[in-house]
């Protein structure tokens, strides 16, 4: 069985006190529950994020990261770093960071790896843009940007990425695809897990799907088959939206 996980991207929103305020109000809630809670917030908040959060089962994640252990790669941020503040989970490849800050599927690899070997969970997404659904190109896309993402990933190390599928057009749009149409898609990518690592192994990996989820839809996201999660923006801001989707 697939533990479902329901994370929050806050993107770049949130001061410290905001961020803590938050973490203080969900957190008793999210106890006994069957769902693996994670907000991933910007690096500035972290540190009083975990703090906030000891003790209790919601994790914290990052958003990004960098490839290299230390160096002169001024703005940057190391998986070591995060993990010296209590940090278990970090988002990589996310669209706007390909789209805004050039990540490529290389990229997507070298972090992935780096996560992996240092303990963190990467959640690696992948998806397409309007004109590549409008096109027939939606599974083709996703087939490139995963399997690029885990070349050289090990089938021992394999089950603990996480991957987020996330079409673009639905990101902040209002537009959500269908629970079908995304269970259609996510399907697809356990086929091509199938085709890398076989059967057992593609069974084990969570795929989330992230796209205008909130708390009026999600629960008939997450009664789809291969649907394991999913990955908020706007409707992980406030407390009481973020209980109800992790209460789906
Ligand atoms: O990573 C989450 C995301 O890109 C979806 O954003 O605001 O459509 O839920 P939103």
């Amino acid at each position: 069985m697939r533990k479902p996980i329901i994370a929050g991207n806050w993107k770049m929103h949130k001061t410290v006190a905001e961020g803590v305020a938050f973490i203080n109000a969900v957190k008793n809630e999210v106890e006994g529950t069957d769902v693996e809670a994670l907000i991933c917030a910007p690096y500035t908040l972290l540190p009083s994020l975990v703090e906030a959060a000891k003790g209790t089962s919601v994790k914290i994640g990052a958003q990004n990261m960098h490839f290299e252990d230390k160096g002169a790669f001024t703005g940057e941020v190391s998986a070591d770093m995060l993990l010296d503040i209590g940090v278990t989970h970090v988002i990589i490849g996310h669209s706007e960071r390909r789209q805004y800050f050039g990540e490529t599927n290389e990229t997507v690899n070298k972090k992935a790896h780096k996560a992996l070997q240092k303990g963190l969970t990467p959640i690696v997404c992948c998806g397409e843009t309007l004109e590549q659904r409008e096109a027939g190109e939606t599974k083709s896309h996703c087939k490139v940007q995963i399997e690029e993402a885990f070349t050289g990933i090990a089938a021992a190390d394999a089950p603990k990425v996480v991957i987020a599928y996330e079409p673009i057009w639905a990101i902040g749009t209002g537009k959500t695809a269908s629970s079908q149409d995304a269970n259609d898609v996510i399907a697809f990518i356990r086929e091509v897990l199938v085709g890398l690592y076989g059967d057992a192994v593609s069974e084990e990996v969570r795929i989330q799907y992230g796209g205008s989820v909130k708390p009026a839809n999600v629960e008939e996201i997450m009664n789809e088959s291969d649907i394991d999660g999913a990955l908020v923006g706007g409707a992980s801001l406030e407390p009481s939206d973020f209980l109800q989707l992790v209460n789906f």
